[in-house]
């Protein structure tokens, strides 16, 4: 395991909830990685999992009261508070979102969270219609704006029966990438001072107010490339298509629906060291109508405009055309030879090409096998996850920066 993390402390304030469990799972995955880890739990956490688990895990007792003269003796809530590289608080309920956006201090865990400095990432879990709801939509803003980072929460099944939605905490592999991304180890940049574009995600392209053209992209791919990309030191533009997934942290992400406004995002976001063309950019758009389509009047027949190529629009630049593009080449079969003409139809440096066949499960999965398609070369990678591709993109593109 690369020791991302070595010397780095982090306070991980626990708060109640049942995702408190997988706390327990993130204070040993910070720990693989180098880290110091101290845990504040709120009284509700204490419902859920133990201080004494968590001072098993981080060797080190856990703190749990304001007024708690050993723990005020031992470190105090102000050393508490200053003595971290970086405050995580997973997970993050919508009372404790509340209590920070409001500036409360009524426990150690909200004044401790008050009295700091120091950069504080968020992993909110609680139930869909909480997360959806104005008043946690508005702490969740004011947190934003006062500069803390948010990892998650994800779609999917509620601890309560039946229940789906937004609103899991984000997987304890996941708020570990997004430390690593708000603490990047020192000597670890190889990007450092280098500007990447990175498009991702579907776009959606109006039949009519009501209805859309789109595709099965869930924008992972490229959402992954953006955090690498960050974490490896370089400022990140990304320019993301509707989907459902969190803005990384630490990264400038701007969200587009279109083709069109895709295009017109990447080209305000120029002048850049690379561009990474993740984005599953839908090839056909409609004229679109401004009355919703009705039944009644025979098939409807929908006219198919051409939209732009970004990928080519941005390679055939004369002037901010980035050093380095990269292209993606999503293909069903003759993957490696339909995706050696894209590139050079396309004036692309590099081409990643992957195969999108149902089966694979590649689009819209957690996983990619790709082959890298460079002018002289084709390199096939390994299965792997969609993180690990995008570090494995990141490295290769520092090291050509590096030569160039
Ligand atoms: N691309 C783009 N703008 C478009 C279409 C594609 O920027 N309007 C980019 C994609 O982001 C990807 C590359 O071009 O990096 C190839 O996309 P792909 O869908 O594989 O190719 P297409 O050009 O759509 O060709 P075809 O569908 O005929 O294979």
């Amino acid at each position: 395991m690369a020791a991302m993390l070595e010397n780095k402390r982090i306070l991980l304030v626990i708060g109640g909830g049942i995702a408190a469990y997988k706390a327990l799972d993130l204070i040993r995955r910070l720990k693989e990685r180098g880290a110091t880890v101290r845990c504040i739990l709120t009284k509700a956490a204490q419902e859920f999992i133990t201080p004494l688990a968590t001072g098993a895990l981080t060797g080190e007792r856990a703190f749990t009261d304001l007024f708690d003269a050993q723990g005020e003796f031992d470190v105090g809530h102000i050393r508490l508070a200053r003595e971290t590289d970086l405050i995580v608080v997973a997970p993050a309920t919508a009372d404790l979102m509340a209590k920070m956006a409001g500036g409360h201090a009524d426990d150690l865990a909200s004044t401790v969270l008050l009295a700091s400095d120091k950069q504080i990432l968020i992993a909110p879990a609680m139930n869909p219609r909480m997360w959806e709801h104005p008043a946690t939509r508005r702490n969740l803003a004011q947190l934003t704006a006062d500069g803390v980072a948010v990892i998650g929460p994800n779609e999917g099944d509620m601890a309560e029966r039946g229940e789906r939605g937004i609103g899991r905490m984000a997987e304890p592999l996941e708020i570990t990438a997004a430390v690593e991304e708000l603490l990047p180890s020192a000597g670890a940049k190889p990007l450092a001072g280098r500007r990447v574009v990175v498009t991702a995600g579907p776009t959606h392209e109006p039949i009519d107010p009501v209805r859309y053209l789109a595709n099965h992209s869930s924008g992972k791919q490229g959402h992954a490339i953006a955090r690498a990309a960050a974490a490896a030191g370089a400022e990140v533009i990304l320019v993301s298509g509707p989907v459902n997934l969190p803005d990384p942290a630490g990264v400038k992400t701007m969200k587009v629906t279109t083709a069109r406004e895709m295009l017109a995002a990447v080209e305000k976001a120029l002048p850049a060291d690379v561009a990474i063309f993740a984005a599953a950019v839908a090839d056909w758009r409609t004229e679109e109508t401004k009355q919703k389509i009705k039944k009644g009047n025979g098939s409807p027949k929908l006219s198919l405009v051409e939209n732009p190529d970004i990928l080519a629009t941005v390679a055939a630049r004369k002037s901010k055309r980035p050093k380095l593009v990269v292209g993606f080449a999503a293909e069903t079969d003759n993957v490696v030879g339909y995706a050696k003409d894209k590139r050079v139809r396309k004036n692309s440096d590099w081409i990643l090409a992957n195969d999108v066949s149902t089966q694979t499960g590649i689009m819209g999965g957690d996983h990619n096998k790709v082959h890298l398609i460079t002018a002289n070369d084709v390199e096939s990678w390994p299965d792997q996850s969609k993180d690990e591709v995008a570090r494995a993109l990141v490295a290769r593109i520092a090291a050509a920066l590096a030569k160039a």
